[in-house]
């Protein structure tokens, strides 16, 4: 669908802001298909348009981008975008479980079956299940990613009630990170690089991401020295940071 004059004021002005902080203007593509994503939910064929005429491509090399990495849609996303972690790790801690059965909840019919990437969207299209690979965060799996914030140690139940929580408005809170969880077009705006604020806040660094940490310093290991010989310096000659506390909740690795 054609941009609104709003929209392309809009979107230019904040394209401008985009392209001026990068030497070359075409380096600045990624950001701008978030931004376009933020506006439609997708990356519609107007969307690669006005990229490719403010970055001076042809609309062949913005498709060629946009259809490599699946973090953009094309075809409107839902407001939701649920992403079950079916990478080695938590496939086997149950992420494949957690699919099947998100699949039959959200398609009752389908089986949960034979879908592919983003292709399962809830009746009232609120709610897109898809596969997402590693994520980092294989210390809480399985994990469950909303619009790219992170839900741990997920199980079908929980995730069942995490959906039907987001299908009916109630507030839900991702298990680290911001306590708010923002949109599809929200998330899209972020990546874009216009921040919301929320950055730096909830818990980042949990208990489990820091076990390694632990047993170093219980142990008196550290790292080798830059350069140095493989095996390390010997016990006590180099400093191991102390563990942060997580500022509250559930920890887990940095974002
Ligand atoms: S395998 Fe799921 S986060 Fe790494």
């Amino acid at each position: 669908m054609p941009f609104s004059d709003d929209a392309l004021d809009r979107l230019r002005a904040d394209a401008a802001e985009i392209i001026a902080r990068y030497p070359r203007a075409r380096s600045a593509l990624l950001p701008l298909l978030h931004l376009v994503q933020s506006e439609e939910g997708y990356v519609s064929a107007d969307g690669i348009r006005f990229c490719a005429q403010l970055l001076g491509c042809t609309e062949t090399e913005v498709t060629g981008v946009a259809s490599f990495y699946t973090m953009y849609k094309r075809s409107p996303a839902a407001q939701y975008q649920v992403g079950v972690c079916t990478n080695t790790l938590c496939a086997i801690m149950g992420g494949d479980q957690i699919y099947a059965e998100l699949a039959q909840h959200l398609a009752p019919g389908d089986g949960g079956h034979g879908h592919g990437h983003g292709d399962i969207v809830s009746a009232d299209g609120k709610v897109g299940l898809e596969r997402v690979e590693c994520n980092a965060a294989c210390d809480y799996a399985p994990v469950v990613m909303v619009n790219w914030e992170f839900f741990d140690n997920m199980t079908p139940e929980s995730a069942r009630q995490l959906v039907d929580d987001l299908r009916a408005g109630n507030k839900v809170t991702p298990t680290r990170g911001p306590g708010r969880l923002c949109t599809w077009k929200e998330a899209s705006k972020i990546l874009a690089g216009f921040g919301d604020g929320q950055a730096a806040d909830g818990p980042s660094a949990g208990p489990a991401s820091l076990t390694g940490l632990k047993i170093a310093r219980e142990n008196g290991w550290s790292a080798p020295p830059s350069g140095g010989a493989p095996g390390g310096r010997p016990p006590g000659a180099g400093t191991v940071p102390a563990p942060q506390a997580p500022a509250g909740g559930q920890g887990g690795s940095e974002k």
